[in-house]
């Protein structure tokens, strides 16, 4: 006895069922696979923020030991109008888990950013969030050693990512690293050449009024306010000045780092 399994509700059939499995496949592998997308996440940002403080070097240091030198940084979420680290309450009213705290996530979010008057964007932002994670690390005496600050702003094709380090004192540059960017490779991608990177230790952010001094210049940088732009990549350089301007100033963590200086 033989059966013509080549009819079109059979065909229908098998394509359901195929369907039915690929689906359960694919929404299970979603779900087991989620715990460590997240994890990479974190990992990726820890050592980001290892690499701006100059206390990590991918060519040298090995992935597991991000977690035990990430360890030694408290972090804290700031209210950057008033520069105040967020009590526990409002972080639970909020909903904010500082480990996990992700700015770019809640980017567009109207309850946790606010829309950039015009005349105020100078990174070409557009929004800024209300709440950044500020992380610190403390000397073995106690003094505060190191201070990371998120900081974005637009380059030439996109929007710049990423972390720059202070010295505890909150004026003197530690160091910088950009994790996302869409500059071109040679060009405004050299913002992530160690070379470049290298000038910016030591300079220093607040002139004598406490102002925001530190700049990118075209040419070479004089002094210890001014870092030497990109050659053939002024529209970058001059991006990531408008960040520094930006991020450090009364928008950005000024209010803090204003707090930070009167102790
Ligand atoms: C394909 C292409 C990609 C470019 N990418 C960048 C870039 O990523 N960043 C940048 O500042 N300039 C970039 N430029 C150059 C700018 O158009 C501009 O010429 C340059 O920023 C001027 O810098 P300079 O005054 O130092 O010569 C690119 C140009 C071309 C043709």
């Amino acid at each position: 006895m033989s059966s013509n399994k080549d009819t079109v509700g059979g065909t229908i059939k098998v394509a359901l069922i195929l369907c039915v499995v690929c689906s359960v496949f694919i929404s299970s592998a979603a779900v087991i696979l989620k715990p460590f997308q997240v994890s990479n996440k974190l990992l990726d940002r820890n050592k980001n923020i290892l690499i701006a403080a100059g206390m990590f070097d991918p060519a040298l240091n090995s992935d597991s030991e991000v977690d035990a030198l990430f360890a030694q940084f408290d972090l804290q979420v700031v209210d950057l109008d008033s520069g105040e680290a967020l009590s526990a309450e409002r972080l639970a009213e909020l909903n904010i888990d500082p480990a996990t705290y992700d700015e770019r996530a809640v980017f567009s979010d109207a309850q946790y950013s606010d829309a950039i008057p015009a005349d105020e964007d100078v990174a070409d932002l557009k929004r800024r969030v209300k709440y950044a994670t500020v992380y610190t690390l403390d000397a073995s005496d106690g003094s505060l050693e190191t201070i990371v600050l998120p900081i974005s702003g637009y380059g030439l094709w996109g929007t710049m990512y990423g972390y720059l380090a202070l010295d505890g004192d909150g004026n003197t540059v530690n160091g910088i690293g950009f994790y996302d960017h869409k500059e071109t490779p040679g060009l405004g991608g050299e913002i992530n050449n160690p070379r470049w990177k290298a000038l910016w230790p030591g300079k220093q952010i607040f002139d004598a009024d406490g102002d925001v001094a530190l700049s990118v210049v075209k040419g070479a940088g004089e002094g210890v306010h001014e870092v030497d732009g990109l050659s053939g990549a002024s529209l970058t350089s001059r991006g990531v000045d408008n960040m520094i301007e930006f991020w450090l100033g009364s928008n950005g963590f000024g209010p803090f780092l204003t707090n930070l200086s009167e102790g």
